[in-house]
């Protein structure tokens, strides 16, 4: 199967997870999602990750974002290791834990590459949009440990994006000024961003970020 590219519709999937099974596109309903994978149970920088993805709920809440978290253990081992990652990183695990042993969802996100490990899922991270596209894909390593604080500035572009017509420039932290998408003419510039805006070049033109106060 092709590697699933920006753009491309999130793929549908029945599985078995942590808080029951789960339809995902149904799951999913109107919110954004993050699906993820982890190369296994009880290793220690994924127990560090599940952690601090539990411990950013409401910051996934705040952006309606779901998350869902997949490696190809089974359920007895995603509850088991649980516990511990409660106990270690003194959170309470908040989101479903997708049991993939027959690496059916694994497969269908290309998620694992045989190069890196022939049986283990890779950290793949994939971004949908409430229209089930994918709007973001990153693979990490094995061992490097994913920044989920970059994620959520990925997320806050993307709304950004999606529902005020701006992009943000390189490295940009929520609180500063974007870009005006070039589809925007200038003669809407007034009306959709009262703020206003500096022309720095025809092709740059910065307003200041729109949906704060
Ligand atoms: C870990 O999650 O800690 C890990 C997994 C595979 C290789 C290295 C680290």
């Amino acid at each position: 199967m092709a590697a699933l590219r920006l753009g491309d519709e999130a793929p549908n999937f029945i599985a078995q997870t942590t808080e029951g099974e789960i339809d995902f596109h149904n799951w999913l309903g109107e919110d954004w999602g993050i699906l993820f994978s982890h190369p296994a149970d009880y290793t220690p920088v994924c127990t560090t990750e599940l952690g601090t993805v539990s411990k950013y709920a409401n910051e996934f809440k705040k952006r309606n974002v779901k998350v869902a978290a997949l490696s190809v253990d089974g359920l007895e081992s995603h509850h088991g290791w649980i516990k511990d990652i409660n106990e270690t990183q003194d959170t309470t695990v908040n989101f479903p834990i997708i049991a993939d042993e027959d690496r059916k969802v694994s497969e269908l996100y290309d998620m694992i590459h045989p190069n890196a490990d022939s049986q283990l899922t890779v950290r793949s991270v994939f971004v949908i949009a409430p229209d089930k596209k994918i709007k973001l894909t990153i693979t990490y390593p094995a061992s490097t440990g994913r920044n989920f604080d970059e994620l959520l500035r990925v997320i806050d572009s993307l709304q950004l994006t999606a529902y005020h017509k701006v992009a943000t420039p390189a490295n940009w932290t929520s609180g500063e000024d974007c870009v005006i998408v070039p589809s925007v003419p200038n003669e809407e510039i007034a009306e959709l961003f009262p703020k206003g805006y500096k022309e720095i070049k025809p092709y740059l033109r910065m307003t200041p970020q729109p949906n704060l106060n």
